[in-house]
């Protein structure tokens, strides 16, 4: 992303496998303040990890996306791992080792070498963030937590385990007034693009179909 020079658009020195950020994301304000509170708060002694906890698809993963985002200036480092499988976040660690050239080293001594180098305060990247996405099982990811250190670790998963492991927030499904400002989104959003500069008409569904498949518009006066 381009740089304007102004705060709000720096990226961290570390910036790794975030996904863009949604253009349609929708409400969400309560649980990204509250996010955001919770996480700015000082630190304790030890890392707690917060986790985003919620039913599958209510849009977790999304709201950590969207907070990644819009305070990616409060942090020196901030790396996403997706954390359905042990072997991701190995591998997403070992980049992140590659990254900060730590000594070459093997996969499993490089996620050592990441997770000490976080824990301690005096790494030049200090304010840290690790993102473990859909981390559904808590005895394999919690190994690679860094144990000290001044960063932060999220976690958004389905499994309510989390609770004896980190503080829980939960996600839910959208309020009413969410749902009417998604749905008001969308079908202004879909109105722009009939408009947009493909100059389709917007009676024509047909006609999109038919092209979508690569098939010959019908005669033109027939719809
Ligand atoms: N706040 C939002 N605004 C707009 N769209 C959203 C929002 N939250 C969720 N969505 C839509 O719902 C989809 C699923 O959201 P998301 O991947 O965050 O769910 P999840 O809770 O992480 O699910 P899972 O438990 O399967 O990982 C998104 O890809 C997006 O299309
Ligand atoms: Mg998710």
């Amino acid at each position: 992303m381009a740089s304007t020079g102004s705060n709000d658009d720096k990226l961290p020195q570390v910036w790794g496998d975030v996904p863009p950020r949604n253009p349609n994301f929708t409400g969400r304000k309560a649980l990204l303040d509250c996010l955001h509170e919770v996480l700015g708060r000082a630190r304790e002694t030890a890392v707690l990890p917060q986790a985003l906890h919620g039913m599958g698809g209510v849009g977790k993963s999304q709201v950590a996306i969207e907070y990644v985002h819009r305070h990616r200036h409060e942090y020196d480092l901030v790396w996403w791992i997706p954390a359905e499988q042990e072997a991701q976040i190995r591998a997403s660690l070992a980049n992140l080792a590659r990254r900060l050239e730590l000594p070459d080293l093997s996969e499993v001594n490089a996620v050592v070498a990441v997770r000490e180098a976080l824990s301690t305060e005096q790494q030049p990247h200090r304010k840290w963030l690790l993102v473990f996405d859909n981390a559904e099982n808590l005895q394999e990811v919690r190994q690679f937590f860094p144990t000290g250190g001044a960063g932060k670790i999220l976690i958004t998963s389905r499994n309510s385990g989390w609770a004896r492991a980190a503080r829980l927030l939960e996600v839910d499904v959208f309020t009413r007034d969410e749902s009417k400002e998604f749905l008001r989104t969308q079908i202004e959003r879909g109105v722009r693009l009939r408009r947009g500069p493909t100059r389709e008409h917007p009676r024509r569904p047909a006609a999109r179909y038919r092209a979508s498949r690569g098939l010959e518009p019908r005669d033109r006066n027939v719809h």
